[in-house]
């Protein structure tokens, strides 16, 4: 059970795995297999090892503090071996912690991570209660962390906690779980519980209990999953990625569920936690987020400054806490999130709300995660779980989710026509089906794909909506495939990056019809005249741009707000089929991880 719940969280990181599993019968009662590298690794050692038990715990990590190495690898233990830990997030002053257990000499320690202090802090503290032991245990850790401990003088029990870092209990029958995420939980459970920072939770076969750090009792909402385990696996595609990509007619649908009226005129959403005046006293929008959620801001920038004639600002979540925004409590922070759970973006978050009062949003994919939770208000993406590392249709319902807000400030101020509401809303309506159309285009990028897959770098370049999509056409490409690829706004070709152009660069552009499509065209034709060779993509019947490159992929039209949907499916594709071309691993890309939760 412990490395099929693991394999549902590797795309939370993969440089190492282990399980401890408590036989109390046994001699030594805590058993600990750790392996580097995949999970498939751990599972090979498992076979050599007799490993049973009714209590258990298992990690997969991502490197923070040390580097992969199997004495890095989860369990930790502590010195006597009395209990083992499994980690989640840093811990900020473990260095002082160390010495101040007092046991800081390099001996009595067995690893380079800052978890590993858990496990001796908890042991420090435990006077034959451990649950007790892990709340004294906690209060002094400074950072993130989600916990789970087993100890073996309580053979039927596992002890969990958190602060910043996801952890979540599944409710079975004569058993229960913990996981850092649900889809860890769901061949055996639906029936999730949230943990809350601050919560410490003691699972047992018949029940669980919740207390706060102080031991007072809490009670916490059960909630039903509706997804199944199937939804969360291939299907029948090679890569989880590709079977992202080609969900995303569905993506879209499931993202506009409920949201406008029968004639079109009007957006509704539910749950943004502020009321229409507070919505038209608005003066300013500051968007927040990271990679790709960062690029779907940009164009969401596009959206409220062109729908609802508010000011907008888009900041890396992970430098907006070290600036001096200037935002108050008629400002609107929307953090942009797949998962909910990315530290900086929470942080960012954070800040927003506690230090200048400002109203916050979510936009992410994840019911129950943590930014759902904490911000004012949330827009649910509705694309489903995500596993591969490279964000294809959360990025899609990100988009559509975020012209719908847009279009939704724009009419309680006023701004917008209900006739113009009307015609964003008919194109979104068709947009499932366009998108099905686009991912038509697949054969002929994957054409561009052979002929190009061994580049050393691709420029991609945009403009307008679309420029933010040429930023998440060369992130798609450098994360799966390891080519050099970087996005820039077609105008600034001449300011510099046009020097990189030789004999034979590959430029992607973007070059559907809109209102930059002349200059774009432009663009174009002075790469090409300096030996790029340009792959285009195109709006059908085009000649100026299709003449000019040496690949147009022809996708379909829309309303110019939607083309940047439409657009940056044939781009995930070129990244997909470039990196399958290369033999890179599509779905955990070397050194990164699905959910980011360290800072
Ligand atoms: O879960 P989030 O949307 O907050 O994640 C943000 C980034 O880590 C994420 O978009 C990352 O850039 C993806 N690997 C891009 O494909």
């Amino acid at each position: 059970m412990l490395i099929e719940a693991l394999k549902r969280l590797e795309y939370r990181g993969y440089d190492s795995a282990g399980v401890a599993v408590l036989d109390p019968d046994k001699a030594e009662p805590i058993k600990t297999v750790r392996q580097v590298g995949k999970i498939r690794n751990l599972e090979s050692a498992l076979e050599e090892v007799e490993l049973q038990g009714r209590t258990g715990i298992g990690h997969t990590r991502w490197a923070t503090h040390g580097r992969p190495s199997r004495e890095n690898a989860h369990p930790h233990r502590d010195p006597s071996g009395q209990l083992v830990v499994v980690h989640n997030g840093i811990i900020e002053n473990y260095l002082e912690l160390r010495h101040r257990l007092g046991d800081a000499s390099a001996e009595s320690f067995a690893s380079e991570t800052d978890s590993e202090v858990i496990a001796h802090l908890i042991a420090h503290h435990f006077k034959g209660d451990l649950v007790a032991a892990v709340r004294e245990a906690v209060k002094d850790l400074e950072g993130a962390y989600a916990i789970a401990v087993v100890h073996r003088e309580a053979p039927d029990l596992v002890v969990g906690a958190r602060r910043d870092s996801p952890l979540v209990v599944g409710l079975g029958k004569q058993s229960n779980y913990l996981a850092s995420d649900v889809p860890a939980l769901l061949p055996w459970t639906r029936d999730i519980v949230y943990l809350e920072d601050g919560d410490v939770v003691a699972i047992r076969p018949d029940g669980i209990e919740v207390s706060d750090v102080a031991g007072n009792a809490l009670s916490r909402p059960v909630t039903e999953i509706s997804w199944s385990a199937e939804q969360a696996e291939k299907g029948g595609y090679e890569h989880y990625m590709l079977k992202e990509i080609h969900e995303q007619p569905v993506t879209v649908s499931d993202a506009l569920l409920g949201r406008l009226t029968d004639d079109d005129s009007r957006v509704v959403l539910d749950g943004l936690g502020i009321d229409d005046e507070a919505l038209r006293g608005i003066t300013q929008v500051q968007l927040v987020a990271c990679g790709t959620s960062w690029h779907a801001a940009h164009v969401a920038k596009f959206y409220i400054e062109e729908f609802a004639r508010i000011p907008v600002s888009v900041d890396y979540a992970s430098e907006f806490i070290y600036r001096t925004p200037v935002l108050d409590s008629a400002s609107l922070c929307v953090a942009i999130s797949q998962s909910g759970e990315t530290a900086d973006t929470r942080a960012a978050l954070r800040c927003a709300r506690d230090a200048f009062g400002a109203h916050t949003l979510a936009i992410c994919n994840v019911a129950g995660s943590s930014m759902a939770r904490e911000a004012g208000g949330v827009i649910l993406t509705h694309a489903g779980p995500e596993i591969g590392v490279a964000s294809t249709k959360a990025f899609t319902g990100q988009l559509v989710s975020l012209v719908l807000l847009a279009l939704r400030l724009g009419q309680v101020r006023s701004v917008i026509s209900d006739e113009a509401v009307r015609e964003v809303s008919l194109g979104l309506r068709r947009l499932p089906h366009e998108v099905e159309n686009v991912l038509r285009t697949s054969d002929s990028v994957k054409r561009v794909a052979q002929r190009y897959y061994e580049a050393r770098d691709f420029l991609y370049i945009g403009r307008g909506v679309n420029y933010p999509i040429a930023l998440e056409g060369a992130l798609k490409l450098k994360e799966i495939s390891y080519i050099h690829a970087e996005g820039y706004p077609a105008g600034e070709m001449k300011h510099g990056p046009i020097a990189l152009i030789d004999d034979g660069m590959p430029i992607l552009a973007v070059a559907t019809e809109g209102r930059t499509y002349a200059t774009i065209a432009g663009n174009v034709e002075e790469a090409r005249a300096r030996g790029g060779k340009i792959i285009a993509l195109v709006s059908p019947g085009d000649e100026r741009v299709a003449t000019a490159a040496d690949h147009a992929i022809v996708v379909p039209r829309v309303h110019e707000a939607l083309s940047p949907i439409i657009n940056t499916i044939p781009l995930q594709l070129l990244a997909y089929f470039t990196a399958v071309l290369r033999n890179t691993d599509v779905d955990q890309p070397r050194n990164l991880a699905k959910t980011v939760t360290v800072q």
